[in-house]
């Protein structure tokens, strides 16, 4: 089978690490790639946003599946442009149609589609044009922090706590009334603060049946002690020791099955990654956020754990299949640390050399902002690469992604030390 993987992060070079394993591929494209994912097939220029684009690259060039890495295509719509064109139609698209992904693309669809079907979340109101003075009504009946969201998808910036009324009241105004997010704050989700630890639940899904996924931890912050602004996740670890088989029932009758069967009932066809951004209150499971494929850098240390073969549960989507399947999983634990410019997520200089990858043992490297440049593999963005290592803990795992995080170098380079330390 020819795959056409979309994306060029951490989370795609684990992808194509994964599927390059598989007995059923016969080759990888990776659009547009990374230093890394050119180990495993060929990389390629497309713009993902022009399925026109995608589609003709496609044909000419017999893919039988398109793996959709990031959010951006699946809410833009590329799986029903294929389902829509002929010739198209017969390439399997792992990730939801438009509708199905607007559980990521619209928060406020996503907090209506939990209230109707009685998924544990926290208490909302969306606001929209208009309706400035009314959020701040409401507003004025909650206690801080304050959380708004802006409805639309805003590249992992468009939510704000605040603990400031005044702050919180302005931010409203500027999102509202100002456009701060553009289209994506026309709407704006003020909801209930939930205090409690964060853990990141995936399944894969034909649309009626599903498999769950390991569970894993991000670190969002930049500094130790989840200190200074949010990245795009500077690690993870998995499996999760709170999210034991009592709370992972929780979330499987909770949240998992209300959430199929609400997609059932919505008559929204669904194939791809669910990806469920759960609080751990007082070991009750509720939803901080859905996505619509699988989390990055989540992916780094789960698609590791996966010992069945992708491409065979992929194909299994298509035909509706997945009841006939398993998923083994490796009981170790696997621990991914990120290694990112000086400077991120802040500005940060691209096109430093990064040396000593050559001497990295008993760990996986996964590339994210790298790409070749005269023969050299240099830093092409801010989450540069992930190193991920097995262990029989937490403190195991992480003890070998450490000893290679120190072989890799360039420079600026900056990683978090303290990942993990609060699970152990
Ligand atoms: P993201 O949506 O990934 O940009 O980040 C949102 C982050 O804000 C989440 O990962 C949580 O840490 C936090 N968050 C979002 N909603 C809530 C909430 N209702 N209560 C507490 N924290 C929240
Ligand atoms: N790790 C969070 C995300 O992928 O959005």
């Amino acid at each position: 089978m020819n795959v056409l993987l979309l994306g060029g992060g951490g989370r795609e070079h684990a992808l194509a690490w994964k599927i390059a394993q598989s007995p059923e591929l016969s080759k990888l494209y990776i659009a547009p790639g990374n230093a890394g994912t050119l180990e495993h097939g060929e990389n390629i220029a497309l713009d993902l946003n022009d399925f026109e684009q995608v589609g003709r690259f496609a044909l000419a060039n017999d893919i039988d599946m398109i793996v959709v890495g990031p959010e951006a295509p699946l809410v833009g719509g590329i799986r029903d442009y294929f389902e829509s064109q002929d010739q198209l139609s017969r390439v399997t698209v792992i990730g939801p149609g438009k509708q199905g992904a607007m559980l990521e693309g619209s928060k406020d669809f996503a907090k209506a589609f939990m209230k109707k079907h009685n998924i544990p979340t926290a208490a909302y109101q969306t606001f929209g044009k208009g309706e400035t003075e009314k959020g701040m009504a409401f507003l004025g009946t909650l206690e801080p922090p304050y959380v708004l969201k802006a409805d639309g998808l805003a590249a992992g910036k468009g939510v704000i706590i605040s603990e400031d009324p005044e702050h919180a009241k302005e931010t409203l105004v500027e999102m509202l009334d100002h456009g701060q997010f553009g289209e994506a704050s026309r709407k704006v989700v003020i909801e209930e603060f939930l205090k409690g630890i964060e853990v990141s639940v995936f399944v894969l899904t034909d649309g009626e049946y599903y498999l769950i996924l390991p569970e894993a931890k991000e670190y969002k912050r930049i500094g130790e002690g989840d200190t200074g602004p949010n990245t795009g996740g500077m690690g993870s670890v998995s499996p999760v020791p709170f999210a034991d088989k009592v709370f992972m029932q929780k979330v499987e009758e909770r949240i998992i099955k209300p959430t199929i069967e609400g997609l059932i009932r919505s008559d929204i066809r669904y194939q791809g990654f669910i990806f469920f951004g759960l609080m751990n209150v007082g070991g009750d499971p509720y939803v901080i956020e859905y996505n619509c494929r699988m989390g990055d850098p989540e992916a780094e240390a789960v698609i590791p754990r996966i010992k069945s073969d992708l491409l065979t549960l992929f194909k299994a989507l298509k035909d509706q299949s997945l009841d006939k399947h398993s998923l083994e999983i490796s009981s170790k634990t696997a621990a991914s640390v990120f290694l990112v410019s000086g400077g991120y997520p802040g500005s940060y200089e691209k096109g430093k050399i990064i040396t000593g990858t050559e001497r990295v043992t008993d760990s996986i490297i996964f590339h994210a902002g790298t790409q070749i440049k005269d023969g050299k593999i240099v830093t092409s963005g801010g989450r540069v690469i992930a190193v991920t290592s097995f262990g029989k803990n937490i403190r195991d795992a992480l003890s070998i992604s450490y000893r290679n995080a120190q072989q890799i170098d360039f420079e600026g380079k900056y990683y978090r030390s303290d990942l993990g330390k609060d699970l152990m």
